[in-house]
């Protein structure tokens, strides 16, 4: 499938989507020839770990609607199909939107595109390897990593602060808010279906290597054709504020080990506030999404 047949079919879907409180919103986000090389903090190193998450999205997330399409039909519950029509739409859109960011990225010589593309082949082979209970196991992993890290972007100003081209902002904001409020769709319909404890746990486990190792080397890549990758000093300072004690990543760990509880559910990590008043910081009168939102009725 390709990326632009799964956005029309988000559009189509708006409907239903909004309903459930999970509106896909359509954007058109223009990244100038001219954004600044080093948007993050004015970091080669930082600046090439977010390209390469984003390099992650288009045919990552792909993966997730595909893995959540399969058991469609399963779903009765009408706020669950409607929520899934949601989910399918922001995917879709997060999609068209981080694949224009990574052209970008292209464009200032950073291998965005085979990143893109070596992703594909993983995942082409994950899809006919993988039973689909387990391809959807990836999937409610892949989306708790989304969703703390998201929900770092919106708590943590820093975050803001840090990334200096204001269209890379709104395009991180927006995908931040989005991935909050989905984040229960592909848990609810993987416990709908008889998933279970042993393989969500065991999934994520297997889920945190590979999502370790393929951001890893795809952020070589990056340093590598940046001629930073023996910056020895400017990387060590990355890393730390990735690493450190108060990095980004071990800021992260509780909320990541809720995960393994049992009884967990998304919705544990309470984002209600949260996410009315970034929806209004974005799609309010005067909001930073302002001149990109295609269907603000919708919103
Ligand atoms: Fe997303
Ligand atoms: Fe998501």
């Amino acid at each position: 499938m390709t990326h632009a047949s799964t956005a029309d079919a988000g559009t189509v879907r708006q409907t239903a989507g909004a309903k459930a409180n999970i509106p896909p919103r359509r954007m058109d986000f223009e990244f100038a020839d001219d954004t600044k090389r080093y948007w993050y903090k004015n970091s080669p190193f930082l600046t090439t770990f977010w390209s390469t998450l984003s390099t992650l999205f288009p045919e990552g997330e792909t993966f997730f609607v595909d893995s959540v399409r399969n058991y469609r039909k399963d779903i009765t519950d009408p706020l669950l199909k409607a929520q899934v029509s949601g989910f399918i739409g922001q995917e879709a859109m997060h999609s068209k939107e981080h694949k224009a960011f990574n052209d970008l990225a292209e464009k200032h010589g950073f291998p965005a595109n085979n990143l893109d593309r070596d992703l594909g082949i993983l995942l082409r082979f994950a899809r006919k390897a993988l039973p689909k209970k387990i391809q959807l196991a990836i999937t409610v992993a892949l989306e708790h990593y989304t969703a703390i890290l998201a929900e770092q972007l919106l708590r943590d100003p820093s975050h803001q602060s840090n990334i200096e081209d204001p269209e890379a902002l709104k395009l991180w904001m927006w995908h931040a808010l989005e991935e909050n409020e989905h984040k229960i769709v592909a848990y609810d319909v993987y416990n709908l279906v008889g998933g279970g404890y042993f393989t969500r746990v065991l999934t994520m486990l297997i889920v945190t290597f590979f999502f370790f190792t393929v951001v890893g080397i795809g952020h070589i890549r990056m340093l590598w054709a940046d001629r930073k990758l023996f910056d020895v000093w400017g990387n060590l300072k990355g890393f730390w504020y990735l690493w450190s004690p108060k990095g980004l990543f071990p800021k992260l760990l509780p909320q990541y080990l809720d995960f393994f509880k049992p009884g967990f559910h998304p919705n544990d990590h309470d984002t209600v506030q949260l996410l009315d008043d970034w929806r209004e910081k974005l799609l309010g009168k005067d909001g930073m999404l302002a001149d990109q939102i295609k269907n603000p009725q919708r919103a």
